[in-house]
C-alpha cells in the first residue's frame, strides 16, 4: 500500500471481528517496530502479543471495558484477536548511556527528553501504520492498572507497559468523541523558521488530507479517555 495510503487510513479501530491474525502476519508487523529509531540504538522496547482469549478478557477487565460498553463502544478490548502490550525500559537507556562511547565528562547525559518514552512512541507508531499495510485494524489504549497487567503477564519491574495495542479484522466501530475537537489548523500546527514566523502562501488553507477518515459521526462524547 502506498505510504501515504498507509498513514491516511490509519485511525483507532473500536471493534473488530473475531477471525484470529496468522502468526506470520502479526510477525511483519512486530518486524516493522523493531526498526524503529531509538536512541543510542538501545532499542529498549520488548513487545508481548497476546492472544489467548482469557488472557485477553483478563487485559480487557485492567483496561476499563466494562466501562467502554457502558459508553455505549462494542467490547473491543476483549474482542480484538491480539493485544501487542508495548514496553519500555529506563533502565535499558541508562545503561546503554553510561557505555564509553556515550558517557561525557560529567557522566550520564543529563536528558533532554526521557527517550525511553520517545522511542516506545517511535515503536507503537509503526506497529499502529503495519498494521493497516497487512490490511488490518489496530487501536491503542493507555492501561491505568500497571501493577495488574504487570502481575498477569509476568513483567518485570524494570520495564513500563506504555499501553496495549488492539490488532485485528475491522468490524464497524463507534468513534472516539475526543474527534469533535476537530484537527488543529494547519498554521497552528505547522511553524516555519521561527515560532512566530511568517506564514507562506496556502498556510492559511493548507490541510493534511487526512480528515476523510474522519467524518462527522462524532459519538461517544465524555466517554473514557476516547
Ligand atoms: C498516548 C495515547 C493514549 C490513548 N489512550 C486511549 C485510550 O485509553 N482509549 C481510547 O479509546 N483511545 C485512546 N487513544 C486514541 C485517541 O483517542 C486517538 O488517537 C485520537 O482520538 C485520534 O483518533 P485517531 O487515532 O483515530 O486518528 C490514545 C492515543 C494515544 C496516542
Amino acid at each position: 500500500m502506498d505510504f501515504a495510503d498507509v498513514v491516511r487510513r490509519r485511525r483507532m479501530v473500536r471493534n473488530y471481528l473475531p477471525d484470529p491474525v496468522p502468526t506470520e502476519v502479526v510477525d511483519r508487523i512486530l518486524d516493522a517496530a523493531r526498526r524503529g529509531p531509538s536512541a543510542g540504538f538501545t532499542q529498549g522496547q520488548t513487545f508481548v502479543v497476546v492472544t489467548d482469549p482469557t488472557r485477553r478478557s483478563a487485559i480487557a477487565h485492567l483496561a476499563g471495558e466494562d466501562d467502554y460498553v457502558s459508553a455505549g463502544f462494542d467490547p473491543w478490548i476483549s474482542r480484538a484477536p491480539v493485544h501487542v502490550v508495548i514496553c519500555t525500559s529506563e533502565e535499558a537507556y541508562r545503561r546503554r548511556y553510561r557505555e564509553p562511547d556515550k558517557l561525557g565528562p560529567d557522566g550520564e547525559i543529563d536528558w533532554p527528553v526521557p527517550y525511553w518514552w520517545v522511542d516506545a512512541g517511535a515503536a507503537l507508531m509503526l506497529v499502529l501504520l503495519a498494521a493497516v499495510d497487512e490490511g488490518l485494524a489496530a487501536g491503542f489504549l493507555g492501561v491505568h492498572a500497571v501493577p495488574g497487567l504487570r502481575r498477569l503477564l509476568g513483567i518485570p519491574e524494570e520495564w513500563a507497559p506504555i499501553g496495549v495495542v488492539t490488532l485485528g479484522y475491522p468490524a464497524p466501530d463507534r468513534r472516539s468523541g475526543s474527534l469533535a475537537r476537530g484537527r488543529r489548523p494547519w498554521a497552528e500546527t505547522v511553524r516555519r523558521e521561527t515560532w512566530s514566523g511568517p506564514q507562506a502562501e496556502g498556510d492559511e488553507h493548507q490541510t493534511d488530507g487526512t480528515d476523510d477518515e474522519h467524518p462527522g459521526e462524532h459519538q461517544g462524547e465524555g466517554t473514557p479517555e476516547a
